[in-house]
């Protein structure tokens, strides 16, 4: 290498490094200090994926056109962004830095899509399924916090798809089904029919469906059952259950939202096999059961939690 080229590297390296400078120091007066704070990171690891990758400018107007595609498609049912943040671990890495409760306490995964607020509030022993179709299963369980305490009326939000593999808000016009809110016992315990959860693919007809065929990815998601639980005194938690088994294992989970601690035996049940409610199900109809107890992080702010 002779001398001019050496010097033209330098240059071109220094020329790259008081870029960064230059937009770091743009952005120095930002009133907002933690808005300072995320742009200035924010500004050195994109700048350090550019120069690191020697990124062309093709390849940038790619991507331009990809996160353009990624909000055209976006709506109000459907939110492109955040499926692009579960594929690439964003939603899951933001749920586990915030998740700072402890060994002690259930642990959270990422909340998805499909929660809707107010969902009908059905009594304990209710089937959530009103009407969606699938193999019926007992989840029973309780809800307690990290102070040995049982949250009496703790607020369960639960909701899962179909036998199809649908979430209701993706079947036009169709009401709300497999999902409700309960309330926990003054000993902190619930119990309720929901379906035997099963495997289905994230949305993937859109450019995040591209991303993961690109990617030689799978757009599956490992079977769950949402819960979101809130009482007074403790935090709030959003996480799922999981289902064990040869799927979980196989698949794996697009959006990376699996812990073992959250992975329970669905214990399935034979046909003829008398329920723990007496509930009569169709002779030939198997039946699974759950139990999750769940521990929330103790706060000690006793304010009704919503
Ligand atoms: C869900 O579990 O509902 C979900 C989570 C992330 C992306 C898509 C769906
Ligand atoms: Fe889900």
């Amino acid at each position: 290498m002779v001398a001019s080229e050496r010097q033209s590297g330098a240059d071109r390296q220094r020329r790259e490094e008081e870029l960064v400078r230059a937009v770091l120091a743009a952005f120095e007066r930002t009133p907002d200090v933690r808005l300072r704070e995320l742009l200035a990171s924010l500004v050195r690891h994109l700048h350090a994926v550019v120069r690191e990758t020697r990124l062309t400018e093709q390849e940038w107007a790619a991507a331009i056109e990809f996160l353009t595609e990624t909000g055209q498609i976006s709506d109000a049912h459907r939110q492109e962004f955040v499926l692009l943040s579960d594929v690439l671990g964003i939603s899951m890495q933001t749920v586990a830095v915030n998740d700072t409760a402890g060994p002690a306490a259930t642990e959270a995964t990422v909340l998805g899509p499909f929660f809707v607020a107010g969902a009908p509030r059905l009594e304990r022993g209710a089937d959530i399924a009103m009407g969606a179709q699938g193999e019926p299963c007992w989840v029973e369980g309780s809800v307690s916090d990290t102070a040995g305490r049982a949250c009496a009326g703790a607020l369960l939000d639960v909701w899962e798809c179909d036998e199809d593999g649908l979430y209701d808000v993706q079947r036009d016009g169709a009401a709300m089904a497999a999902r409700a809110t309960l309330e926990a016992d003054p000993e902190g315990r619930f119990w309720f029919w929901a379906l035997t959860p099963v495997p289905y693919p994230i949305p993937d007809d859109g450019p995040v469906g591209r991303l993961l065929r690109a990617t030689s990815r799978s757009p599956m998601r490992a079977p769950h059952l949402h819960f979101r639980v809130s009482a007074p005194g403790a935090r709030t938690l959003v996480t799922h259950i999981f289902v064990e088994g040869e799927r979980l294992r196989r698949d794996g989970d697009a959006v990376f939202g699996v812990r073992e601690s959250l992975v329970r035996v669905f214990e399935r049940q034979a046909p003829g096999t008398p329920t723990p409610d007496g509930r009569q199900l169709p002779a030939e109809r198997s039946w699974t059961r759950v139990r999750f107890d769940i521990v929330l992080e103790a706060t000690g702010d006793l304010r009704p939690a919503r």
